[in-house]
């Protein structure tokens, strides 16, 4: 029999629009909602889930060997650790998640070895996931950082001070560490006010913001030559099915990436 749940998780619909099994009933409904009644709004976790992978890969390519991912998610068909293995071996990924259903998950699929840790924590206290044992295991401070915000500023509201969460890290990181960070564009659309509503609605949080908001929550820096831009369109690879499309449709307009390199 399915277990119940009264509410849905931001973590299990991600992943169920995903193709994850992980879900009770009523994360399904609001994952069938969006696939169903906003069709094509899928493309929202889809294209950001590819972005996050690229970046993974390029952090690799410039020699980052360790990874912070702020807001994990679930385990998902391709993980983090895994992209950065396959440039660095010897890899260290902290995953980060305040939802225990995302940590109980991580910790069984993903911490595979000493060099992988899941976390229980809130991005909003940046200062308790620095003092975390399994960081201070795991992150070296004086080597680069990678730090993965993906989504996930977009459930921090302005009085939560998102570009502050960042800040925090900037602080820390030593030259050479890179930010990559997606987060929910605002759109006058029907498809961008539907989903804006719909998850305030489901999740009590969600903000779309503006590209300048956006861009404000890289603290003192600022997005590489690529930009702040559509995560479709943050480094298509060939083999991504998004690069062969002409034009971006209305979804894809709404979740943007940029990363940033601290000097
Ligand atoms: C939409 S999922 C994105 C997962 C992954 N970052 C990605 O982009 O593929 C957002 C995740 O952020 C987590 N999250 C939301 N707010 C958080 C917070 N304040 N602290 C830690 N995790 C948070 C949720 O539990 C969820 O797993």
């Amino acid at each position: 029999m399915r277990a119940r749940q009264s509410r849905p998780s931001v973590a299990r619909v991600y992943s169920y629009v995903l193709g994850g099994r992980d879900n009770y009933g009523v994360d399904k409904d609001l994952g069938d909602y969006f696939i169903e009644d906003l069709p094509g709004s899928e493309l929202l976790a889809i294209t950001n889930r590819n972005a996050i992978l690229r970046a993974v890969r390029v952090m690799a390519e410039a020699g980052i060997r360790q990874i912070i991912d702020m807001g994990c998610g679930l385990p998902a068909s391709t993980n983090v650790h895994e992209v950065l293995r396959l440039a660095q071996s010897d890899a260290r990924v902290v995953y980060v998640d305040d939802d225990p259903f995302v940590v109980a998950h991580g910790r069984a699929l993903l911490a595979v070895d000493e060099a992988i840790a899941v976390v229980e924590a809130d991005i909003r206290d940046p200062g308790s996931i620095e003092k975390h044992a399994d960081v201070q295991r795991l992150i070296n401070f004086d080597e680069p950082v990678g730090l993965l915000f993906g989504i996930t500023l977009s459930l921090v509201n302005d009085e939560e001070d998102p570009a502050g969460v960042v800040q925090y890290w900037i602080d820390r990181i030593p030259s050479g560490s890179k930010i990559f960070l997606t987060h929910f564009r605002s759109g006058t659309s029907r498809e961008a006010i539907a989903t804006a509503n719909k998850i305030l609605e489901a999740f009590g949080r969600g903000r779309f913001r503006t590209d300048p908001e956006i861009l404000a929550c890289f603290g003192t820096l600022s997005p590489d030559e690529d930009g702040l831009r559509p995560c479709a369109q943050w480094r298509p690879e060939p083999s991504d099915s998004e690069a062969h499309q002409p034009a971006l449709t209305v979804w894809e307009e709404l979740v943007v990436g940029g990363m940033a390199t601290k000097p």
